[in-house]
């Protein structure tokens, strides 16, 4: 059989026969994660204008220590290291954060586009073997399925939060009254895209699929491992919209709170 050789071991790195733009994918995706790591450090390290009224930002869902009346165990805790600065959100981010770190889908795209390896099909590396994730460091990838237990934990925290997020103070009386807002609306759309990101995951689908993937086994579980697939179809699409989704809801929040933006409410 002939034999074509798409990529060449003795051409320099980014050598290629495409001739399409196969770098705009890679450096798009570069933009966007790096707009998003930017601006959620940036975020975490504020520690305020994270509430406004029943709201409390996902970038510091749930709120362990905290001034605000969100917070579970009070104020600022007297053994946080008074080298470090102190937000709340420091103590809760690095869950989420690791989740999508270790994420299937990201993993592929945050190694083509920070790293460049590969940078794209067919396009040269800028190394000459491929020891893939069997070593280290890469092999603790393979952490991910215990992060996926920790984000279905903080989706019940979040699906809370909208749920405190239809109790509003009227201003007139200062009673609690049921309402809605743009703000429970945006917190409750953050929870759908994070339900669909976090239940499309591909270790879920292993963990509901049981023994779908062995023939001698009975396959158990066969509804919710559809259900599973059915978001899996989408995750990159999931992935997507749900980062770009928690940023603006901090963005919301913060704008509020800021007085820069009205949150427009029905109580
Ligand atoms: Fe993407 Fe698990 S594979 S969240």
């Amino acid at each position: 059989m002939a034999e074509i050789h798409l990529t060449d071991p003795h051409h320099k790195f980014g050598h290629t026969y495409r001739r399409d733009i196969w770098w705009a994918r890679p450096l798009i995706i570069f933009i966007c994660l790096s707009v998003f790591l930017v601006y959620v450090t940036w975020a975490a390290f504020q520690g305020n204008h994270y509430t406004f009224g029943p709201y409390l930002s996902p970038l510091y869902s749930p709120e362990v220590f905290g001034d605000s009346p969100h917070s579970w165990f009070g104020a600022k805790p007297g053994w946080w290291p008074a080298v470090l600065p102190w937000s709340p959100a420091l103590l809760v981010l690095w869950a989420p954060g690791l989740f999508r770190l270790t994420c299937y889908y990201y993993r592929g795209t945050y190694y083509r586009s920070f790293w460049a390896d590969p940078p794209s099909c067919t396009v040269t590396e800028p190394r000459k073997k491929y020891r893939g994730e069997n070593s280290f460091p890469l092999i603790i990838q393979n952490i991910h399925r215990y992060f996926l237990y920790i984000a279905l934990f903080f989706l019940i925290f979040l699906l809370y939060d909208v749920w405190k997020a239809l109790w509003f103070t009227r201003p007139d009386t200062g009673e609690r009254s049921f309402g809605i807002g743009v703000g429970t609306l945006v917190l409750a759309t953050n929870v759908v895209l994070l339900g669909g990101y976090t239940l499309g995951c591909h270790s879920l689908r292993h963990l509901a699929g049981g023994f779908l993937d062995r023939f001698s086994g009975a396959p158990i579980r066969r509804s919710t491992y559809r259900c599973v697939s059915c978001f899996n179809r989408k995750h990159m699409l999931w992935a997507w919209m749900s980062l770009f989704w928690v940023m603006f809801s901090d963005i919301y929040i913060r704008l509020c709170s800021m007085g820069i933006w009205h949150d427009w409410q029905i109580i």
